[in-house]
């Protein structure tokens, strides 16, 4: 498609392509030799209605490494503070002939709104609880690159899964594509109905971890628990972070995962996230990778949609 909304629902056959183009370019941007003609003459607006540091960064060098013409639109300095809306904001976007409209946003859904409204390709960064597809495709290519494939594989997703579009990815990625996906956390920050997406529902870190091959934390979104009871962190670590002694009871060599941002000694003690099994930096370099591949697929799609 024309779009990258979401991947619930997208078959390995779409799926595998972004892997592989992403693989390639990871070891382009390893010896600095990227197709710096691949977007030539295209514009791609960096549209970030919420904080980021990963995301934002890593589709601004992706862009300019198969030289495209790059704009990041702060919000925080933009005339969404004096009222206009998502949509006109779109619409003004459009008339300055944008051809891929890179979008994170608060709300659920706000980024296939606009995909609706404008003649640029559309890519979700993230949206509300919902999805941030890019972020589960550099995760997938991470953990392939070590295993050589997902398929058979049990990762563990721990912590706050209610408010994680992080999680949601995953869980449809990582089950489209044969591996088995646990979530784990406490009852209150693990949505019931999760369990319809085809995962096992752990509420201990003792159950949740045992012989996985990949144990992925989650941070806790205080900014999204409006009002709601929420865990204190010394707490929230001695019941549910990862520390040595929990990480031992997953496979040996099991990876070492986190999305970031990480708050360190309460989800994850430092030793385990400074470990030789941590492949957090290796995540982030290969998100550079995968949004160059998917910025460079989108444009090719052209109106496939
Ligand atoms: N993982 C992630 O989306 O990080 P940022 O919020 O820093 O972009």
């Amino acid at each position: 498609g024309r779009h990258l909304l979401g991947l619930q629902g997208m078959h390995p056959t779409r799926i595998t392509p972004f892997l592989d183009l992403a693989e390639s370019y990871a070891l382009m941007n390893r010896s600095r030799q990227t197709p710096r003609d691949r977007l030539r003459g295209r514009t791609v607006i960096n549209l970030f209605f919420e904080d980021s540091t990963r995301t934002r960064t890593s589709f601004e060098l992706a862009a300019k490494r198969l030289g495209a013409d790059v704009v990041n639109m702060t919000v925080a300095t933009s005339s969404v503070n004096k009222g206009e809306t998502l949509l006109d904001t779109a619409a003004t976007l459009n008339a300055m002939r944008t051809d891929l409209l890179v979008v994170r946003h608060s709300q659920s859904g706000a980024p296939a709104l606009l995909a609706r409204k404008v003649e640029a390709s559309v890519i979700n960064a993230g949206d509300g609880t919902h999805e941030h597809p890019t972020q589960a495709l550099l995760d997938a290519l991470t953990i392939r690159r070590h295993f050589g494939t997902l398929h058979g594989l049990t990762v563990a997703i721990c912590g706050d899964v209610s408010h994680s579009r992080v999680a949601r990815s995953n869980i449809h990625l990582l089950t489209a594509m044969g591996a088995k996906v646990r979530v784990v956390g406490p009852p209150t920050l693990i949505p019931g109905a999760i369990g319809a997406l085809g995962v096992d529902i752990h509420y201990t870190m003792e159950d949740g971890l045992r012989d996985a091959d990949v144990v992925m934390m989650l941070r806790m979104q205080r900014e999204r628990m409006n009002g709601g009871q929420v865990p204190s962190p010394r707490e929230y670590f001695r019941f549910y972070g990862l520390d040595l002694k929990r990480l031992a009871l997953a496979r040996p060599g099991a990876l070492v995962m986190h999305p970031g941002p990480m708050n360190r000694g309460v989800e994850i003690e430092s030793r385990v996230a400074d470990s030789d099994q941590s492949v957090i930096r290796e995540q982030v370099e290969m998100g550079v990778a995968v949004r160059m591949a998917v910025l460079d697929l989108l444009s090719r799609a052209g109106d496939l949609t």
